[in-house]
């Protein structure tokens, strides 16, 4: 009798031991696009995790301790991310998402995050020697304007700009600056915190088109992205996303992001046909 109770309470403990790992174990897996700075972009300086930085990033690590989970960032194209999240090959997607309709439809959407004023305002920025050059929508009569694919940007081309305006739609917004530097389109559409950003980059050769969207408010502030119907990890993604917004971090994390951005390390990101990054 007495062994067969020290034979469970060997299995008890072994089991707890078991529970204890998988739970120490458990990592969350979240996708991002790096190509959008300051939100997620690459800092050449560092190596492997170390190097996807930006305000989603702290978000993220954020969030993963909330979680009691180690993190692993998983780069991708956005379009590729938003398919991840759909067949769930990453537990969640932090890539500067903004509110849609469609978006709502089809995952399960958090709560708002505030990321400065990223994407308070969306503009289209194009080459120096045409800065300020369009000042209606009007204006981009027979251009050719590109916006990222599966983005709010694309949508507000689409709804916003004249029927005989070409909306290209390319896949990764790193490349497709260095199109528009070589004048293979006439502008580009961003969030505005991103334009700056690449103004800043490459003062000599862009500058601001001179038109901003009109954006109902609902788009501006930025939601993660979770599968349909995970709603006990949404729930936790919530709790986490109010304890940072109470205790005031998304300001820092937005300044330091955007420090970050704008100085010598950061680094544009290039990816391949499946989406997947160029290394
Ligand atoms: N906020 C815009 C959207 O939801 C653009 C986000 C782009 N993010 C990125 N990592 N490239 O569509």
């Amino acid at each position: 009798m007495k062994k067969i109770v020290a034979l469970i309470l060997a299995v008890l403990m072994l089991a707890a031991v078991f529970a204890g790992c998988s739970k120490e174990e458990k990592t969350l897996k979240v996708a991002l696009s790096p190509d959008f700075a300051p939100m997620e972009f690459v800092d050449s300086s560092k190596a492997g995790q170390d190097s996807y930085v930006g305000f989603d990033v702290t978000l993220a690590k954020f969030i993963a301790k909330e979680l009691g989970y180690k993190l692993e960032i998983v780069p991708m194209s956005f379009d590729a991310c938003q398919v991840a999240v759909e067949v769930g090959s990453v537990d969640l997607s932090i890539s500067g998402y903004s509110w849609t309709e469609t978006r709502a439809a089809n995952y399960n959407l958090s709560d708002y995050y505030y990321a400065g004023d990223n994407e308070t305002e969306q503009i289209i920025i194009t080459q120096k020697s045409k800065e300020n050059t369009f000042t209606s929508a009007a204006d981009f009569s027979g251009k050719k304007v590109a916006a990222q694919n599966a983005s709010l940007q694309y949508d507000l081309c689409t709804s916003q700009l004249p029927e005989d305006c070409e909306i290209v739609q390319v896949g990764d917004l790193t490349t497709a600056l260095l199109q528009l530097m070589n004048g293979d389109f006439d502008a580009m559409a961003v969030a505005k915190g991103n334009g700056d950003v690449f103004i800043s980059a490459h003062p000599e050769e862009l500058g601001y088109s001179g038109f901003e969207f009109e954006v109902d408010e609902k788009f501006e502030a930025n939601v993660i992205m979770l599968p349909k119907g995970a709603d006990e990890l949404t729930q936790k993604v919530n709790a986490a996303l109010k304890k940072a917004y109470d205790a005031g971090y998304y300001k820092t994390w937005y300044d330091e992001a955007m420090a970050l951005a704008t100085g010598d390390t950061a680094q544009e990101v290039t990816y391949d046909d499946n989406g997947s990054v160029v290394e």
